[in-house]
C-alpha cells in the first residue's frame, strides 16, 4: 500500500506559484493531488468547488481527498484515464525522480518517475493537450535531476525554481504551441 503524499520542498515550491494565478472563473485539474495542499490554496479564491478537480492514482489519496473536499470533484485516475472534462489550468507536481532501489516501496508512487524520471511526466504530456480548454495553460513541476523529458509540441516558461542540496527543482508553464511558434 502506497503512503498518501504530504507537503514537501516540491509541494511548496508549486504552492507558491499557484498562490499567484486568478481562478475566477476557471476550471481547473490538480493531477496528483495527494494530501490536497494545492485544492486548499485555490479555495481560499472562493472559486467554486465543483469548478475544482481533484485526482490520483492512490486509492488512499482518494480516500483522504473526499473526506477533506467533499464538494470538489474527486477522481481516482491513472493519468488521464478516468478524465473527461477540458480545463484552463492543470497542475502536476509529478513523480519526476529517476528510479532507486533503495527508495522504499511505500513512497515510490509519488516520488518516482520511472527509469530516467521522466517517464510518467512524458506519458502526461502526451495526452494533456487533449484535455485543455482553448488558450489553457499546465503548470509542471520537475527536477534537474529528471532525465529527456519530451517537451516537442510545447513553449515552455520559467516561473519558479528552488536548489536543494542534490538538486534543482523547477514550476513549468506550459502552451501547445501553435502553427506560427517556432
Ligand atoms: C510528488 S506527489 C505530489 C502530491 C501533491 N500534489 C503535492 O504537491 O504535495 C505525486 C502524486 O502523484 C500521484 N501519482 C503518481 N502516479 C500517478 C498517476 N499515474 N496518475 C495520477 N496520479 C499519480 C501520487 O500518488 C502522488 O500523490
Amino acid at each position: 500500500m502506497s503512503d498518501i503524499y504530504f507537503p514537501a520542498e516540491d509541494s511548496y515550491l508549486l504552492a507558491g506559484v499557484v498562490k499567484k494565478i486568478n481562478f475566477f472563473n476557471k476550471e481547473i485539474l490538480d493531477m496528483g493531488s495527494g494530501s490536497g495542499i494545492h485544492a486548499k490554496t485555490i479555495l481560499r479564491q472562493k472559486i467554486k468547488p465543483e469548478n475544482l478537480t481533484l485526482t490520483d492514482i492512490n486509492p488512499l489519496a482518494i480516500k483522504y481527498l473526499k473526506k477533506n473536499f467533499p464538494k470538489c470533484n474527486i477522481i481516482k485516475s491513472n493519468l488521464f484515464e478516468n478524465i473527461k472534462d477540458k480545463f484552463d489550468i492543470i497542475f502536476f507536481n509529478p513523480p519526476y525522480l529517476p528510479e532507486d532501489k533503495k527508495e522504499p516501496k511505500s513512497s515510490r508512487l509519488a516520488t518516482t518517475g520511472g527509469k530516467k524520471g521522466s517517464e510518467i511526466i512524458n506519458r502526461f504530456l502526451k495526452d494533456a493537450g487533449n484535455y485543455l480548454k482553448k488558450n489553457g495553460k499546465i503548470i509542471l513541476l520537475t527536477s534537474s535531476l529528471t532525465r529527456d523529458i519530451n517537451w516537442a509540441g510545447f513553449n515552455k516558461k520559467l516561473l519558479a525554481k528552488k536548489k536543494l542540496f542534490f538538486e534543482q527543482l523547477y514550476v513549468f508553464e506550459i502552451s501547445e504551441k501553435n502553427f506560427f511558434d517556432e
